[in-house]
């Protein structure tokens, strides 16, 4: 993952880009790199996070630019492997995310056209096929330089013979354009444009963007100029800001209960007694369900996981859950099941792949997501938005509840369609959702109890997460969250299962924890916990 960003328009380019850089730094950071034109191309690349960058660069005047935060794929981290990676006479300036499957192929082609290559990454290919394409027109030269790229990509690329111009081609991997007054922006997140504008169109597969200070024009992959819509965003520059926190998950996890309050407005009315969508929810709800598909990767699995459990004691309805990657290539073709992705980022590669298989299929499709625009709202027949406010730190905490909160209202509104759900239990149920947030927040309050804990564990090298239930895959994401965060070896249990197998693992340093709610099997939750603690 990279980060990538754009500025054309009136002011100095190097504050921009590298405010946007930092705000780009959670998509990684081994180097970084910034080229400005002022009728000549200047280059300033660093290995380290952002604040190295900044405080090695010279003070380059021009007002158009791109910036490059770099997580090495192809090739060491060194400057030279670093963003941008120019040409030979060092005029063309690109930077890009994602990775290109032909480059070999490719290199050996202009190898024997003579140019010679810097660096070890395959992103190099792509400043010397602009070269070798551009005679006259910098644009044509990028298309015919896309049109011999397979892979993924978000290239934004200046030179110096059309020095008030950037062009970005997307394939596979985002990019956002920012539409500002006498300046317009590109990016690989939105949080890098927010501080300049909140109007965005989001670029699709195959597409271009020529982006003057004054004008944004898209074309298709054959060069046929395309109308796009503009999205308002509603996030504002404080929400990609870490509000005097140390970092960007916990202050996430402080969100919480404002991002779930978030998701009720508008959504539940107990006096009515109902649980209400925009209409092209409501239309596709209406329809007969016969069965449910969620599909979803990580973390957002891990919700639809927990959906299947509150769709199943709602509705009756049989749901299946699958990991976006093995639906893709192995589910059966089943036309008539109503298909739920659920994606933070709306842009997850594996779950694009799942929705596009199964609209080809003929099922219905709803996204549930948190980015409005993104590619998943523009595949699914309809999209539920999560409404968390963007989420920086990377692994999933706000929205994830957020993602199990959309579920459970999708499962109560079908619950209601086909009166599984009496009236009186709804209206008790949507009692206690408004509760949630409070909820929420004062177990955020056990901070230090909370600190406490994870203090004690942190030495730990292994670790087990038990639940039944709906808390079963919580403690799949509880797993999940310690190994991503901690870098400590974690699994996730139904805690009846411990005995076929896992005890073996169990070790009297193995700190297990065990989510106990009162349930319907509470009661069984601490004879399994009896358990665990006689071995
Ligand atoms: C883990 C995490 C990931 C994401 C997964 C899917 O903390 O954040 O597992 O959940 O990569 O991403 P989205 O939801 O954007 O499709």
């Amino acid at each position: 993952m990279c980060g990538i960003i754009g500025y054309n328009g009136y002011r100095n380019a190097q504050p921009v880009i590298l405010d946007g850089l930092k705000r780009l730094e959670y998509r990684g950071y081994d180097s970084a790199g910034i080229g400005i034109i002022n009728k000549k191309l200047q280059v300033h690349k660093q290995v380290g996070d952002i604040s190295r960058l900044i405080d090695s660069i010279p003070s380059f005047t021009g007002t158009i630019g791109i910036g490059h935060t770099r997580w090495a794929t192809h090739g060491k981290v060194t400057e030279t492997n670093a963003h941008p990676q120019l040409n030979t006479s060092k005029t063309i300036a690109i930077v890009h995310n994602g990775i290109i499957d032909n480059f070999l192929e490719l290199k050996n082609h202009l190898q024997q056209k003579g140019y010679v290559f810097q660096s070890q990454t395959d992103s190099e290919i792509i400043a010397h096929l602009i070269d070798e394409h551009y005679h006259k027109d910098f644009q044509d030269a990028i298309l015919k330089t896309i049109r011999q790229l397979r892979g993924s990509y978000a290239i934004v690329a200046i030179s110096q013979k059309d020095p008030d111009t950037i062009i970005a081609a997307r394939n596979e991997s985002p990019l956002v354009i920012g539409i500002g007054d006498n300046e317009n922006l590109v990016a690989s997140d939105i949080p890098a444009l927010l501080k300049y504008t909140n109007r965005v169109i989001y670029l699709d597969d195959g597409e271009i963007c020529i982006l003057k200070k004054k004008s944004v024009t898209i074309l298709d992959s054959a060069g046929t100029q395309k109308q796009k819509e503009t999205h308002l965003v509603t996030w504002d520059v404080r929400d990609a800001e870490k509000a005097g926190y140390p970092h960007f998950m916990l202050k996430e996890i402080h969100e919480q209960p404002h991002a779930l309050t978030q998701g009720l407005v508008g959504r539940i009315s107990e006096i009515n007694r109902t649980v209400s969508f925009h209409e092209k929810i409501e239309r596709l709800l209406r329809k007969p369900i016969q069965k449910i598909h969620l599909i979803a990767c990580g973390t957002s699995f891990y919700a639809c996981y927990i959906g299947k459990y509150l769709f199943e004691q709602l509705t009756n309805i049989p749901v299946q859950i699958d990991l976006a990657s093995e639906y893709r290539y192995f589910s059966p073709k089943q036309p008539d099941a109503f298909v739920i992705a659920v994606t933070q980022s709306g842009e997850t590669l594996d779950t694009l792949g799942a929705l596009r298989t199964a609209k080809k299929t003929g099922c219905q499709t709803l996204v549930i997501t948190n980015v409005i625009g993104s590619t998943a709202t523009r595949i699914a027949n309809a999209y539920l938005l999560t409404q968390s406010g963007p989420e920086i730190g990377v692994a999933a905490t706000k929205t994830f509840t957020s993602q199990i909160l959309m579920l459970y209202l999708l499962a109560l509104k079908i619950a209601s369609n086909q009166q599984t759900i009496s009236s009186d239990d709804l209206y008790h149920t949507l009692i206690e959702l408004r509760e949630l947030p409070r909820e929420v927040r004062q177990i955020l309050h056990q901070t230090e109890e909370i600190k406490t804990l994870a203090h004690n564990i942190s030495n730990s090298t292994s670790l087990f997460y038990i639940g039944r239930g709906i808390n079963y895959p919580l403690a799949l994401e509880g797993a999940l969250k310690i190994k991503e965060i901690s870098y400590i070896h974690a699994e996730g249990f139904a805690a009846g299962e411990l005995k076929h197998g896992p005890f073996a693992l169990l070790s009297p340093e193995t700190p297990v924890i065990a989510i106990a709610t009162h349930d319907k099997i509470f009661d069984k939750m601490l004879a399994n916990i009896g358990e665990i603690k006689a071995r």
